[in-house]
């Protein structure tokens, strides 16, 4: 896939990745994935501007089996074009735990119940930064 894929990086269940970055002034969409590889992702965050019918949205996902699974939408949209942001992100093995810039919480479920995930893709209209998993 285009975009930043880090591969052969754990991150654990308990563990908190933080991703820095900034949307460039006409992203349409950003997103952040999680999984074992780009056809196996247990949590796809994607902020979405202006993109797939979605004006201001969070859009989470799941992607497996070669399908996108049951869309989830949770909170506000506390991101802006070319203002840096800073996710934060985790999880164990009932749910994912994403805290977006302004503090709040999306609570996005861990469908397969995975303790670790190897697998991270940064795709999208925004420039990443930084990446650090503690
Ligand atoms: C689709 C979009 C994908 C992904 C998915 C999430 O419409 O093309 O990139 O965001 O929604 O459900």
């Amino acid at each position: 896939p285009d975009g930043v894929v880090v591969q052969n990086m754990s991150f654990k269940a308990g563990q908190t990745l933080t991703v820095k970055g900034v949307p460039s002034i006409d992203s349409t969409n950003f997103a952040i994935n999680v999984g074992n590889s780009s056809e196996d992702l247990a949590l796809h965050i994607n902020p979405r501007f202006d993109a797939h019918g979605d004006q201001q949205a969070v859009v989470c996902n799941s992607f497996q089996g070669g399908n996108w699974c049951q869309e989830h939408r949770e909170g506000g949209f506390p991101f802006k074009q070319g203002e840096d942001f800073k996710i934060q992100i985790t999880f164990n093995s009932e749910e994912f735990r994403i805290i977006l810039p302004d503090g709040s919480e999306i609570h996005f479920p861990n469908r397969t119940g995975g303790k670790k995930y190897k697998y991270m893709h940064f795709e999208g209209e925004a420039r990443i930064y930084s990446i650090e998993i503690k």
